[in-house]
């Protein structure tokens, strides 16, 4: 067999960054004095198909954090890669001083299961009430259960029209890329 390319070592704190691209999400919360708020997610993971379950993995210092754990509900927008430059400064202020929505001039819209807003501007939101939290090293996971999904008509069924859709994929750092083929259907 022939050898392939050499491999070098990667250091374990970078080794995560090996995953991405992962699609980044705008998720909104709103505290229980009524303020709205919004981060960057890159690191969700699907978790279960019945009960519908998904899990962010969120630093304890996010004042979204905060949020979810008063409240116990959040919204998964999903951005467009037009919307790369919000979604890194939603991921790079806090709402702890700023009116995130204000700022990046995104607007709150009333959920339909949730009191935390959804993001007009996204083309899909997934509903969720928090269902567990696990501590994880210096992130915590928050398992939500998904009690309502929508996405603009004609992109989703089943899977992304991904000629319609631009998802905003994160590699790290500062930068994005996003889907430049349609999706190929793989045969075995
Ligand atoms: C592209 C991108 C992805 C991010 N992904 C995560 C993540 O998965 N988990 C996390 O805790 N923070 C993540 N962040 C950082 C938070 O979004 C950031 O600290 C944000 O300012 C927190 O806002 P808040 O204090 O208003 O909740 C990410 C930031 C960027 C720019």
């Amino acid at each position: 067999m022939p050898e392939g390319p050499e491999k070098v070592t990667v250091p374990l704190d970078q080794s995560l960054y090996m995953l991405h691209p992962y699609n980044a999400a705008l998720v909104s919360t709103k505290t229980k004095d009524g303020q709205n708020n919004v981060l960057t997610i890159a690191w969700i993971i699907p978790t279960s198909i019945n009960p519908p379950l998904l899990t962010i993995s969120i630093r304890k210092e996010r004042f979204s954090y905060k949020a979810i754990q008063e409240t116990g509900e959040f919204v998964v927008n999903i951005p467009t890669f037009d919307m790369a430059e919000k979604v890194i400064r939603a991921g790079r202020i806090t709402g702890k001083e700023i009116d995130k929505f204000a700022e990046l001039g995104l607007t709150p819209r009333k959920a339909k299961m949730v009191n935390a807003p959804k993001i007009e501007e996204c083309v899909a939101h997934i509903e969720c009430k928090l269902w567990k939290t696990f501590e994880a090293g210096d992130h915590n996971l928050i398992v939500g259960e998904i009690m309502a999904a929508e996405v603009v008509e004609g992109y989703f069924s089943k899977t992304w029209d991904i000629t319609k859709f631009r998802p905003c994929q994160h590699t790290g750092k500062q930068f994005f890329t996003t889907c430049s083929l349609e999706a190929v259907e793989i045969k075995f």
